[in-house]
């Protein structure tokens, strides 16, 4: 069964097209950060119309690279939940578009139920229940998941999420968007025990997650150094590991100060990284599951790679997944993918399906989430 993914929920257009929601014939991505990086962060109408762009030749790509016209394509996946309403629309228009016209079955996806799936596409050996834990630009959210298509929320970020802290701790620094991997490779080299940055306390049970005290903290160091960037202005250029780029903080530096560059974001990095660890322990210990699933755009920093999988073998020779590089981060296989195990469960929707923008709406599904106990 040939399944062409769509996901256009945020800053990334991708089409994909799977094979038994496993093999990839194609997979293109049509990145926007460096429409988006003037403005240090993601503008929703720049984002839609250049989905609108480029979609259609996305499409054609696809097919392209697969080898295959339209009449082969058996079902088409598309993201509909949660993300930019404008995003989500081309998206979900352009597909049903195509299931209409090709009178083929539609699937509307969850784009965070397809973070996760994209462990399952790639690996065999992950027992249910298990943890999973999402940590992207929108969310940072830990599931107990019962099946692929079941995941009782366990903890959920209070503040910013994972990758939203990555990104503004960047943009503070002056160092690029988007801010993770400006983040990594900075701390190439950087000393992660330099400044010792705050972590909270987890809470009662350790499961608490919460970044924005970490970026007041990131903030309060700068300044007490007496560096102030606005992030508006930044350049968003590239950066040569571990070396600050002066150009990067352009006109905007206020004083002749000198960054420890690398010290900062490698301190940072692995604040940020010990807070998702604890939250990811803690909830196993708490859903008493002995797997822990890596899904997300920041599932693919190094350091939260390797702190995670040595906790988990640490605890009890926990299980950890996570999916290569180009499945973290934004991409239409693990919609594909999604896509391919509800139609085979016999879950197609009708070409009313709306989009769902928003986390508020999608907690409604999750009525049950808070029952994990
Ligand atoms: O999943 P994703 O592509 O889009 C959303 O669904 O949000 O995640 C994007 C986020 C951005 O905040 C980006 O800074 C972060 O993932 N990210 C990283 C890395 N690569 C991407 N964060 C930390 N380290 C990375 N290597
Ligand atoms: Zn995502």
């Amino acid at each position: 069964m040939l399944v062409l993914g769509i996901e256009s929920s945020c800053d990334d257009t991708a089409v994909a097209i799977v094979e038994d929601g496993r093999t990839v014939r194609a997979s293109v991505i049509s990145n926007q950060a460096n429409l988006h990086a003037q403005y240090g962060g993601i503008v929703p109408e720049v984002a839609c119309r250049a989905h609108y762009e480029t979609i259609i030749p996305l499409i054609h790509q696809a097919l392209d690279q697969a080898g295959v016209d339209l009449g082969q394509i058996d079902g088409i996946a598309v993201t509909n939940r949660p993300g930019l309403v404008g995003s989500l629309y081309v998206g979900l228009s352009a597909a049903k578009a195509l299931a209409w016209a090709l009178k083929k079955p539609l699937a509307a996806v969850d784009h965070i139920e397809a973070h996760i799936y994209a462990n399952y596409m790639v690996h065999d050996n992950i027992e249910f229940p298990h943890v999973s834990v999402v940590v992207s630009g929108g969310h940072t959210d830990i599931f107990m998941s019962e099946t692929p298509v079941k995941h009782s929320l366990i903890a959920r970020t209070l503040d910013d999420a994972a990758g939203e802290c990555f990104d503004k701790v960047a943009a503070l620094l002056g160092i690029g968007y988007p801010g993770g991997p400006a983040i990594q490779m900075c701390s190439l080299g950087g000393n992660r025990d330099a400044i010792n940055f705050p972590r909270g306390d987890g809470g009662p049970d350790g499961t608490q997650i919460s970044f924005s005290g970490l970026k007041t903290a990131v903030l309060n160091d700068l300044k007490k150094r007496g560096f102030v960037h606005e992030a508006s202005k930044n350049s968003g250029r590239a950066l040569r590991p571990g070396t600050p780029d002066p150009k990067a903080f352009g006109e905007t530096r206020t004083l002749n100060v000198r960054l420890p560059l690398a010290d900062i974001a490698a301190s940072f990095q692995e604040a940020a990284c010990d807070i998702i660890v604890r939250a990811t322990l803690a909830s196993s210990r708490r859903a008493r599951c002995r797997g822990v699933v890596l899904a997300g755009g920041v599932a693919a920093n190094k350091r939260l790679r390797e702190k995670l999988a040595d906790a988990c073998d640490a605890n009890k020779k926990t299980g950890f997944f996570v999916p290569p590089l180009e499945l973290c981060t934004d991409n239409a296989v693990m919609v594909a993918g999604m896509g391919f195990h509800q139609l085979r469960l016999g879950r197609a929707d009708p070409l009313t399906v709306d989009v769902l923008p928003n986390k508020e709406e999608k907690q409604l599904k999750l009525k049950a989430a808070e029952t994990v106990d």
